[in-house]
């Protein structure tokens, strides 16, 4: 990756840093700090127990890479619709000892049997419901994978240390929430057409109430059984066997060699220096890293900061637009197509596209040069985690929708993702977030779609950022409107509360929050030439951690739009 040389005025204008310099190609932090300067852990998650589940790890001698572990294994059951052994996510790791950050692409892979017209009608025509619904939807799960990978290399404890309180969570079960019935509610029709799923997350076929206590037995087998064996406990052996039975019987078409050939790869993460403050952040298969660094590279350009809202809004918008443009035309798994990543994020792009920034119009998306045909919600979850030595782990895992394919692989109690509606099935056919893609996000057997989610760490001389959070192609602007929020000296419960608005390319809206903007603003944006789009319900739940080098100082944040709890422990 090239780094970015022109940066001073992003940090001129954020008055934070001076000074721009490059920098060599690796991922050592270079600003590191002494890490007895750290006066507390933290972890931000998506679910009190979770987070419950990490500070026990932690305290019972721990590092961070074990607790994100107890606390993703946990999310998988009591967070079921948001990830699970059934999904896959990215885990961005900061290893103090080393000095280095490290990137875990545990991202789930089409099957040998899905090619590029996997979900075609005879007509050319998309079939959505194979591509959201059922095992057809479902690839090849990457999370048990990585809790093994994370144990072997990075770990102090054992997985069977790790994974308990979530095998205690899935046998003895959990009191569900609000949220849980919300989501249930959103995905009902497809809880009820597979009956494995049913018996677990239903109660009599319809959605439990407030507080029943849902037990997930076969789950807490599985994660015993990986528990036991890593990796080999879920890819191969009596698991594997009921995970191939199940989905075959239910149309679906994985392989033995399927699970087996299944690996977590290590990624150089994006890294980017701009003068003292570095951003870390996915690269491909996840677009977010490049996404957010070639948006903050627009922003560069501006006094973005003294613009008043309607004006930053604006700008913000057409930087965001522009990034979701080329997300769409050239990112893709960097193992089957050539990623121009250093170009996409050099200032020479940076400045293309700030050119065809008018500040006055909104520009039309189709307008923007490039194909104009392009040829050829919720959930998901994020956890943030620090520990005393400075270790960090920045997380997004995922099964896509709500409960996923919504099927669950009989006996195994593992419920299966969808995220092969992250590819790309059809140029210029939306996925469920409305994204179109290019030939480099088609299905190729073994490939990884192309992926929204970006975990991220912001980090300077005097503090370092964890963040990150779900909301499908929305997490990228989410992340940078966290990010813009922390570089203006704001406390890390406004990075996770701030109202949002997205744009990104297609369709040509610019969508908000119902309270983000007033009247006066909308009417201002709409006169601009902004389509706006409420979206009706707050959206995302970002998990955030502050580390202040300076005091030794953390905070941390839940989004106050979810249920999550972040925890600070001296
Ligand atoms: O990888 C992606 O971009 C999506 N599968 C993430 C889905 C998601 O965040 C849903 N959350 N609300």
């Amino acid at each position: 990756m090239r780094v970015i040389q022109s940066c001073a005025l992003f940090f001129t204008v954020l008055t934070l840093l001076s000074g721009c310099s490059s920098a060599p190609d690796h991922s050592r932090s270079q600003s590191r700090v002494t890490p007895a300067a750290i006066t507390s852990a933290a972890i931000a998650s998506a679910h009190p127990l979770a987070t419950q589940a990490g500070m026990d790890v932690l305290a019972n001698g721990g590092n961070a890479f074990d607790a994100a572990v107890a606390v993703a294994a946990s999310l998988g059951v009591v967070e079921p619709y948001s990830a699970g052994l059934g999904g896959g996510g990215f885990w961005l790791l900061y290893n103090a000892a080393g000095d280095e950050y490290r990137f875990l692409d545990a991202r789930e892979t089409a099957p040998a049997a899905a090619g590029h017209d996997y979900f075609l009608n005879a007509d050319g025509s998309v079939n959505r419901d194979k591509a959201v619904n059922g095992p057809t939807a479902a690839a090849i799960p990457g999370q048990p994978a990585a809790f093994a990978y994370i144990a072997e290399h990075f770990g102090r404890l054992p997985l069977t240390q790790t994974l308990q309180a979530a095998i205690r969570q899935a046998r003895d079960g959990f009191a569900i929430s609000d949220e849980y019935r919300e989501m249930a509610n959103y995905r009902l029709h497809m809880l009820q057409r597979y009956p494995d799923t049913a018996a677990v997350f239903l109660d009599d076929n319809q959605i439990p109430d407030t507080g029943f206590v849902l037990t997930q037995p076969g789950l807490a087998d599985t994660l015993e059984a990986i528990a036991r064996q890593g990796a080999d406990g879920f890819y191969r052996g009596a698991v594997a066997e009921e995970l191939l039975a199940s989905v075959r019987a239910a149309g679906g078409d994985w392989s033995a060699a399927d699970l087996h050939d299944y690996r977590v790869r290590e990624r150089r993460p994006v890294h980017v220096r701009y003068g003292d403050l570095q951003v870390i952040s996915a690269p491909p298969p996840s677009s977010g890293g490049i996404a957010l660094v070639e948006m903050l590279n627009m922003l560069s350009h501006f006094q973005w900061q003294s613009l008043d809202t309607i004006r930053q809004t604006h700008l913000l918008t057409e930087i965001m637009r522009r990034a979701y443009y080329d997300r769409a035309e050239f990112l893709g798994d960097p193992d089957f197509v050539e990623v121009p990543a250093s170009d996409l994020m050099s200032e020479a792009r940076a400045q293309h596209w700030v050119s065809s920034i008018d500040m006055t119009r909104a520009t039309p998306s189709l307008s923007l040069n490039g194909p104009k045909n392009i040829d050829e919600g919720f959930h998901t979850t994020h956890l943030s985690v620090l520990d005393q030595d400075g270790n960090m782990v920045s997380a997004t895992l995922s099964i896509n929708l709500p409960f996923g394919s919504a099927f669950t692989a009989g006996s195994t109690g593992v419920l299966l993702n969808n995220e092969m509606d992250d590819f790309s099935a059809s140029p210029g056919s939306p996925n469920a977030y409305g994204l179109t893609g290019s030939h480099a996000n088609a299905i190729q057997p073994g490939k990884r779609p192309l992926s929204s989610m970006t975990p991220t760490i912001v980090s300077s001389s005097e503090q370092t950022a964890i963040l990150g959070t779900p909301g499908g192609s929305r997490i990228i602007t989410m992340v940078m409107l966290g990010m813009l929020e922390h570089l203006q000296g704001k406390a890390v419960s406004d990075w996770v509360s701030r109202p949002r608005f997205h744009h990104q390319y297609l369709p040509d809206l610019l969508q908000h929050e119902p309270d983000t903007f007033t009247d006066q603003e909308k009417i201002a944006l709409t006169r601009m030439g902004h389509r706006l789009k409420n979206t009706g319900r707050r959206y995302g739940n970002m998990q955030a951690i502050l580390w202040d080098h300076r005091t030794g100082q953390v905070t941390a944040a839940a989004d106050p739009r979810g249920i999550g709890q972040a925890e600070v422990r001296p």
